[in-house]
């Protein structure tokens, strides 16, 4: 579904992923973990199209998208959750989604299935159909956010760290909505945590990021008995 080869991307003259390859392939969730600062929001960026790749190359279901805008990604099927959600705060929830929707269908019936179907995966998001984004709490503007991306229809979804600055139970709700949709559906997700027990629970496999370098790469249940794992991110 994803490979990313040899990835470089800068800003300016610094660069900060220094040849990232890595592969997702259909149906898979897979988890990017790392410190802070290690390059994993940029990853993202990169895949999405919406920061450029110095070199290095994306295929998306055997298509060179390295140069493509980030819109004709949307359109092949890649969707973004941003780190931070970014929804659109004074338009209401309905707005939200339906601008979700744009790429893929428009304001067409499809658009109103889909709305349907993520009202269904976060009730919530029915119940403040009529309210402004931006008056939600974080963990309803987090599920807005996946609810948007998933509007267009993506065959990859991007996640970049659903879980930043929500209360675990709020985490596990997602997490939970997360892994049903994924059985349902059969959805390829990439998707970087901060979490990373919740993350290798998610995920099948997983990456670590370090300094803009993948410096380890394995099936989640061998990462999580890995020593150098546990004592880095699991706080063993
Ligand atoms: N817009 C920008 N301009 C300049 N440097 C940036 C920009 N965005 C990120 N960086 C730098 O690129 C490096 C990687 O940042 P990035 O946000 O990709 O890391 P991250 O792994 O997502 O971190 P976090 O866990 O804090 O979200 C950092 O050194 C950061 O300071
Ligand atoms: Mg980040």
């Amino acid at each position: 579904m994803l490979a990313v080869e040899d990835l470089v991307a800068a800003y300016g003259r610094i660069e900060v992923l220094h040849g990232v390859s890595l592969r997702v392939e259909p149906g898979e969730i897979v988890a990017i973990v790392g410190a802070n600062g290690a390059g994993k929001t940029t990853l993202m960026k990169t895949i999405a199209g919406v920061h450029p790749a110095a070199s290095g190359r994306i295929r998306f279901a055997d298509r060179d998208v390295t140069r493509l805008p980030a819109h004709r990604r949307v359109s092949l099927g890649v969707s973004l959750v941003p780190e931070g959600r970014q929804v659109f705060a004074p338009l209401s929830v309905a707005d939200n989604l339906a601008l979700g929707a744009f790429r893929a269908h428009g304001a067409g019936p499809a658009a109103a299935d889909g709305r349907r179907a993520m009202e269904a995966l976060f009730p919530i998001l029915a119940e403040r159909r009529r309210q402004p984004a931006g008056s939600l709490s974080g963990g309803q503007q987090q599920m807005l956010a996946i609810a948007r991306a998933m509007m267009a229809r993506p065959r990859l979804l991007l996640l970049d760290e659903p879980s930043m600055g929500l209360a675990p139970t709020v985490t596990r709700d997602i997490f939970r909505a997360l892994a049903d949709w994924h059985r349902e559906t059969g959805l390829t997700v990439l998707i970087v945590e901060q979490n990373v027990a919740a993350a290798l629970d998610l995920a099948s496999r997983c990456y670590v990021l370090e300094t803009g370098r993948v410096v380890a790469e394995g099936r989640s249940e061998d990462l999580r008995a890995d020593p150098a794992i546990q004592r880095a991110f699991l706080g063993v």
